[in-house]
């Protein structure tokens, strides 16, 4: 189950050539589990139509039309009801400022004052018009009411100009609407630090030390935090994803910057969760300059990396409140994976078995057992990423609770 499951979403559509990508929204968010209502104000109705939506939706979309229909005296509040969230995307400046004043002269403007669910705006303008005072002003408002504002973007517009008045990309926006229905979770308030990827230790200016982490897992992590409401850093050697919309993400390369950044970001966290495989063993030496061929093959001299779990352990004062370890072994993976919980003094550990083909690194699917402080354990199945993300995120809440 992921968080859109379910979830009522009313998405209002006002006149923006950026309505067309409304329609990929309105089917991204169907696809990931979600009940899309959605309201097009006449303006919309002019660069999309109604059937668009219906037909990505599988639902009634509702214009004008509707309000003076046989259900309108409770259309505009059922619609504003039932939703979990109401995304105005793309928002005109004119539809901002009527919700900026309270005014109520179209099917969205009236569902909007009717609703009592969070508000996500998604402006879409040209730059002047997104910069000018009236705007601005009309913007400030609505965020001192605690609407949340997606973008816009800094970019080419439609007339040609460039500059922020660009509607957020849809993907993105998917992200963002996703992190407002987090709000309010069981992590709600709370620092969570994780890592994710695979450290790189040079040994030249071109070549690394690496292993075969993907970041997947760690990333699925941070997801999860986010869904659950955490404030949540992401602590990520170089991998090809791209980030959660709501995490910070700190950029590290080596074991010794993922170290320096861990103890940084991590003390007075609410939980660090060490999803990174983390390097062992570094280039006693970095060279210079490219190490050439015709120089003949280089001996290569390794050392200890640091160990960022032991390091955590150490801190002085201002330690996670927990905190969770993996275990990527290949044989004796209990017995291992009990080991490690023990000597870096983990709360809890997630042991997988990286020899199985379904899972650990590079594929989307994991199998781990869950090892406890208080020796508690529990074997999941073969889950996606996702998934063990999510089942790792709700046990770490539970223990923050006992803590
Ligand atoms: N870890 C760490 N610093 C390292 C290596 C690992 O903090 N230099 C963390 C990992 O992020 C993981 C846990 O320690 O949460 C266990 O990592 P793993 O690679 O399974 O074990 P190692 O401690 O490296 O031991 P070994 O390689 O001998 O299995």
């Amino acid at each position: 189950m992921s968080i859109f499951t379910s979830k009522h979403i009313l998405l209002c559509v006002t006149g923006s050539i950026a309505a067309y990508k409304a329609a990929d929204l309105a089917s991204k968010l169907t696809q990931a589990g979600a009940l899309v209502d959605v309201i097009l104000t006449p303006a919309a109705e002019k660069f999309v139509t109604p059937l668009t939506f219906q037909s990505v939706t599988g639902r009634k979309a509702f214009t004008d039309a509707d309000l003076w229909g046989g259900e309108a005296h409770v259309l505009h509040v059922g619609l504003g009801q039932a939703a979990d969230l109401l995304a105005v995307a793309p928002a005109t400046a004119s539809t901002i400022a009527k919700l900026a004043h309270g005014i109520a002269d179209n099917l969205v403007t009236i569902a909007a004052l009717a609703a009592r669910c969070p508000t996500l705006i998604a402006p879409a303008m040209d730059v002047g018009m997104f910069e000018h005072p009236a705007t601005q002003e009309n913007v400030h408002t609505l965020c001192g009411r605690g609407v949340y504002f997606a973008g816009p973007d800094e970019g080419r517009m439609a007339s040609g100009l460039v500059g922020r008045g660009r509607f957020v990309e849809p993907a993105e926006l998917l992200g963002h609407i996703r992190l407002t229905l987090g709000f309010g979770g069981k992590l709600a308030g709370k620092k969570i630090v994780v890592t994710a990827g695979g450290t790189q230790e040079p040994l030249d200016p071109v070549r690394v030390l690496t292993n075969k982490s993907s970041g997947r897992q760690g990333y699925a992590i941070a997801q999860a935090a986010l869904d659950a409401g955490g404030t949540v850093v992401l602590v990520a050697a170089p991998t090809a994803l791209i980030p959660p919309v709501g995490a910070r993400l700190v950029p590290v390369r080596t074991a010794e910057e993922m170290k320096e950044a861990v103890l940084a970001e991590s003390a007075g966290a609410e939980a660090l969760v060490m999803a990174a495989a983390v390097a062992d063993f570094r280039p006693k030496k970095t060279a210079a300059d490219k190490l050439k061929k015709r120089a003949g093959i280089p001996p290569v001299d390794l050392e200890a990396a640091p160990d960022v779990l032991l390091s955590v352990k150490g801190m002085k004062s201002n330690r996670p409140r927990v905190v969770v370890g993996f275990a990527a072994e290949s044989r004796d993976l209990l017995e291992n994976a009990a080991a490690k919980l023990k000597s870096k003094t983990l709360d809890l550990i997630a042991a997988n078995d990286i020899s199985a083909p379904d899972a650990g690194f590079s594929v989307d699917t994991n199998r781990v057992s869950l090892l406890f402080a208080n020796g508690d354990r529990e074997s999941l199945p073969l889950m996606s990423k996702a998934e063990v993300a999510e089942v790792i995120i709700d046990r770490l809440s539970g223990l923050l609770e006992k803590n």
